[in-house]
C-alpha cells in the first residue's frame, strides 16, 4: 500500500545530500508496506523551483537515479529552512510507471506536488471540471486531479494561505487519502491531510517540547470554493468519530497551552506510519479524519473544517514506545523468517500483565469495563480480512463454548456487500494487525452508526481501528514488517481466548476447562521453541513441494483455520495454487482431486475430532494420495501409516492451532526461498490494505 513519507527542517542546516537521504531511508522504512514505484520532490539547487525524481520499481533504484542527479542537485549545498516530500506507490489507478508514480505536479512549472495515499472516487467528475478549465492531464491516476485542482483554486484565490488552499481541495474530494503537499509558492511549508488513511507527524525539537498537545482550530465553514459536485461540500460533513483511544493506551498527560515552536529549530517528519519516524523521534502526533495540519515559519498548527460532538478539541503528543531495532532483521534472512521464530516471545507479550497464571485470573484492561455490557450482549461478531479473519475462524468455537452466545465469523468486504443487520446490542469485534484495513474499518463504522458495542482487536496503537472503537484489546505483538502475517495471527488468537476466559471466569461449571485453558497458555512458550525445532524437517519437505503446482491442505474442527491461513500462507508467499479444506466437506468434491500425484497435508490431533479425521486419512491413502501428516507427538496409530509427518506437542484442543499454524509458516517461508520469490513483499499484495 502507498507510503507517504516528508521531512521539514526548520532553522535546522541540512545539505541537501542529508536531506535526499532522509527522504530515502523513510521511504526504506516503508517498503514493507508493498510498492511499485518511488520518487521524491525537494527544491532545486537554487531554491527556486522544485525538482521531482521518480523511478518504477524499488526504492533502491530511486537511489541510485537520485545519485546520477547529484551535481544538478547540488548534493553539497546546505540549507536551513526545506521540505522535501517523498512517496512509496502501490498501483491502482494507472501501471507503475514514472509518469504514474509520485509526487504528482500540478503544472510544467511544478507549482504544487502532491504524495497521496488512497483513493479518490470522484476523480473522474474533478477531471471533467479541471479540463474545462484548461488543465492536461498527464498521468493516469486519481490523485493528478487533487494536485491540479490546487492550482486552480491558488489562481482564483492568490490570497489564500498554502493551508487555506489545502482545505479547499479537500472539501471537494470524495474517497480515501492521506495528502502531503509541497508549493513553491510557499517554500519551506507543508500541509498535510488526512481522511481514512493514515497519517501522524513525528516532532524532533532540540530541548524537550513546551507542551503535550497542539489545540484543534476551526476553520471557516466553506471557502468559496467552485462547486464540483452537485452537494459540493457534503464531504465536509465528513463526521469525526469519536478518539476512544483503548484505556491501555499509554498518554502524556499535561493540560499546558500550546506554545509555537517559531524560531526555534524544529524538524517535522510526516509518514503513514510510525516506523519511518522513529529512528528520528519518539514524539508524535496521530492526525484524525479531516485533520488539516500545516507548518508555517516552524509552527504546526491543526485546523478542522467544523466541529464534531465528540472531538476533543486537541490532538495530543504521544509517545512511541517502539525501538528502532524491532524493526531491523536483527540475524535473519527475511522480516518473515524473524517474526516466525519471535513467536515464542510475542505471544508472551500477548498475555503479559493480562494472564495470571498463579490465581487463573484473566484482565484485559482495555475492555473491562465493557464486560457487564457484552455479557448481556445479543450475539458477538467478529469481522476481519486474511489472517485476521483467520484468527476468528480458530477461536469461534471456544467463544462459543465459554460465552453460549452466538458468534458470526464475517469477511469484512462481505459483510459489507450484504448489508447485514447489526443492532445496538450486537457486539463486534473487529480483528486487524495494521488496524487501517479499508474493509475492517467501513464495516466498524457501519455497525458503529447503527449503535453496536465496538471492540478493537489491533497491533498498531494510534490506528484508525484502534482509535474508532469504544474500547479494544492492543494484541502487542510488535512490528509486523514481513507482508505475510505471522506473529500477529497467533497473538489474535491469544488475545480472543483470553477473551473467552474473561467471559467465563464466574461459571463453575467452565472451572476445569478454564484451568486446563490457562495451563496450556502458561506452555505455550516452550511448546513453540520445540514447533521451531522442526526447521530443518519442514525445509526438507519444501524441498519435495516446491516445483508441485499445488497443495491441498486438510484438516477440521479446532484445526480448520490452520488449514485456510497455510493455504493463504503458501498462495501469497510462494504463488502456488493452495487450499484449505474442512475434511468433513472431502466427499461433496474435493476427494475428486485425490491421486497419487496429487500432494496433500492432513492435520489429525488426538482431539474430539480425531476418529473423524483418521476416516479422512483413510478416504484420500484409499485414492493412492500420500498425505504430509502433521500430528501429534508419539502418536503410534497415525505414525503407523508411514507418512511423512510433523510431531507437534501436544496442548489443550483449543489451543492446538497455535501450533499446528507454525510448521504451515515455516513450509510457506522455504517454498518461497528455494522459488526465489520474494519473501517479505510478494508480488501484488502490500502490507496494509487502505483502500476497499
Ligand atoms: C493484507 C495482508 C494480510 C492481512 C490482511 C488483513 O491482505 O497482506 O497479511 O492478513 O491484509 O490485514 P490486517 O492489518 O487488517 O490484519
Amino acid at each position: 500500500m502507498c507510503g507517504i513519507f516528508a521531512y521539514l527542517n526548520y532553522l535546522t542546516p541540512k545539505k541537501r545530500a542529508e536531506i535526499l537521504e532522509l527522504l530515502v531511508n523513510g521511504l526504506k522504512r516503508l517498503e514493507y508496506r508493498g510498492y511499485d514505484s518511488a520518487g521524491v520532490a525537494v527544491d532545486t539547487a537554487d531554491d527556486k523551483d522544485i525538482a521531482i525524481i521518480k523511478k518504477a520499481g524499488k526504492v533502491a533504484l530511486l537511489e541510485e537515479e537520485i545519485k546520477n542527479r547529484s551535481s544538478e542537485l547540488n548534493m553539497d549545498g546546505s540549507t536551513d529552512i526545506h521540505c522535501g516530500i517523498a512517496h512509496t506507490r502501490w498501483a491502482t489507478h494507472g501501471v507503475p510507471n514514472e509518469v504514474n508514480c509520485h509526487p504528482l505536479r500540478s503544472d510544467p512549472h511544478n507549482g504544487f506536488v502532491l504524495v497521496h495515499n488512497g483513493i479518490i472516487t470522484n476523480y473522474k467528475e474533478v477531471k471533467v471540471f479541471l479540463e474545462k478549465k484548461g488543465y492536461k492531464f498527464e498521468s493516469e491516476t486519481d490523485t493528478e486531479v487533487i494536485v491540479k485542482l490546487i492550482h486552480h483554486f491558488y489562481q482564483k484565490h492568490p490570497s489564500y494561505s498554502f493551508r487555506e488552499l489545502v482545505e479547499s481541495v479537500v472539501q471537494q474530494l470524495e474517497g480515501a487519502f492521506a495528502l502531503c503537499f509541497k508549493s513553491k509558492f510557499f517554500p519551506g511549508e507543508c500541509v498535510a491531510t488526512r481522511r481514512g488513511s493514515p497519517l501522524l507527524v513525528g516532532i524532533k525539537t532540540a530541548t524537550r517540547l513546551a507542551t503535550d498537545h497542539i489545540p484543534i482550530l476551526y476553520s471557516k465553514e466553506d471557502h468559496p470554493t467552485s462547486p464540483i459536485n452537485k452537494d459540493a461540500d457534503s464531504n465536509s460533513e465528513h463526521r469525526p468519530y469519536g478518539r476512544a483511544d483503548y484505556p491501555t493506551l499509554p498518554r502524556t498527560g499535561s493540560t499546558s497551552e500550546f506554545e509555537p515552536l517559531e524560531d526555534k529549530q524544529v524538524e517535522y517528519f510526516f509518514a503513514s506510519d510510525a516506523s519511518a519516524i522513529i529512528e528520528h523521534t519518539n514524539r508524535v502526533i496521530y492526525f484524525e479524519d479531516d485533520d488539516v495540519a500545516a507548518v508555517k515559519n516552524g509552527s504546526l498548527s491543526i485546523h478542522r473544517i467544523r466541529r464534531g460532538g465528540d472531538d476533543p478539541h486537541k490532538r495530543e503528543i504521544t509517545t512511541l514506545k517502539m525501538e528502532l531495532q524491532q524493526i531491523m532483521k536483527g540475524n535473519y534472512d527475511f522480516f518473515m523468517q524473524k517474526e516466525i521464530f519471535e513467536q515464542p516471545d510475542s505471544v508472551i507479550n500477548t498475555m503479559r500483565g493480562r494472564v495470571n497464571f498463579e490465581t487463573g485470573n484473566v484482565v484485559l484492561g482495555g475492555i473491562k469495563d465493557y464486560i457487564p455490557e457484552i455479557k448481556r450482549c445479543r450475539r458477538l461478531m467478529l469481522i476481519g480480512c486474511g489472517t485476521s479473519y483467520h484468527s476468528a475462524i480458530a477461536t469461534r468455537q471456544l467463544l462459543e463454548e465459554l460465552t453460549e452466545l452466538p458468534v458470526m465469523v464475517e469477511l469484512a468486504s462481505d459483510f459489507l456487500d450484504r448489508t447485514t443487520p447489526v443492532f445496538r446490542d450486537d457486539v463486534c469485534f473487529f480483528i486487524s494487525q495494521s488496524g487501517e484495513t479499508a474493509d475492517t474499518l467501513m464495516a466498524l463504522r457501519y455497525c458503529k452508526e447503527r449503535g453496536a458495542l465496538i471492540v478493537g482487536i489491533t497491533n498498531t496503537v494510534g490506528s484508525s481501528i484502534c482509535r474508532e472503537s469504544h474500547c479494544g484489546v492492543h494484541i502487542n505483538a510488535g512490528p509486523e514488517i514481513g507482508v505475510a502475517s505471522t506473529k500477529a495471527y497467533t497473538s489474535q488468537f491469544i488475545s480472543l481466548v483470553m477473551f473467552a476466559l474473561v467471559m467465563s471466569e464466574d461459571r463453575l461449571s467452565l472451572r476445569k476447562r478454564r484451568e486446563d485453558i490457562i495451563n496450556g497458555l502458561r506452555n505455550l512458550q516452550d511448546q513453540i521453541r520445540q514447533v521451531l525445532k522442526l526447521d530443518d524437517k519442514v525445509k526438507v519437505l519444501a524441498g519435495d513441494l516446491y516445483k508441485k503446482k499445488s497443495l491441498l491442505i486438510m484438516g477440521r474442527g479446532f484445526n480448520f483455520a490452520t488449514c485456510l491461513e497455510g493455504a493463504l500462507k503458501v498462495k501469497e508467499l510462494t504463488y502456488m495454487h493452495s487450499e484449505g479444506i474442512m475434511a468433513g466437506e472431502l466427499k461433496h468434491g474435493p476427494l475428486a482431486l485425490i491421486d497419487e500425484a496429487m500432494p496433500v497435508m492432513m492435520i489429525i490431533m488426538r482431539d474430539p475430532v480425531y476418529v473423524k479425521c483418521m476416516n479422512a486419512l483413510q478416504q484420500v491413502t484409499a485414492r493412492d494420495g500420500k498425505p504430509i501428516i502433521i500430528c501429534e507427538e508419539g502418536d503410534k496409530e497415525t505414525l503407523a501409516y508411514g507418512y511423512k509427518t510433523l510431531e507437534i506437542p501436544k496442548t489443550v484442543d483449543c489451543l492446538q492451532g497455535i501450533l499446528t499454524v507454525i510448521p504451515m509458516q515455516l513450509l510457506s517461508f522455504h517454498i518461497a526461498v528455494l522459488k526465489g520469490c520474494n519473501v517479505d513483499c510478494p508480488r501484488n499484495l502490500a502490507k496494509s490494505v487502505t483502500v476497499e
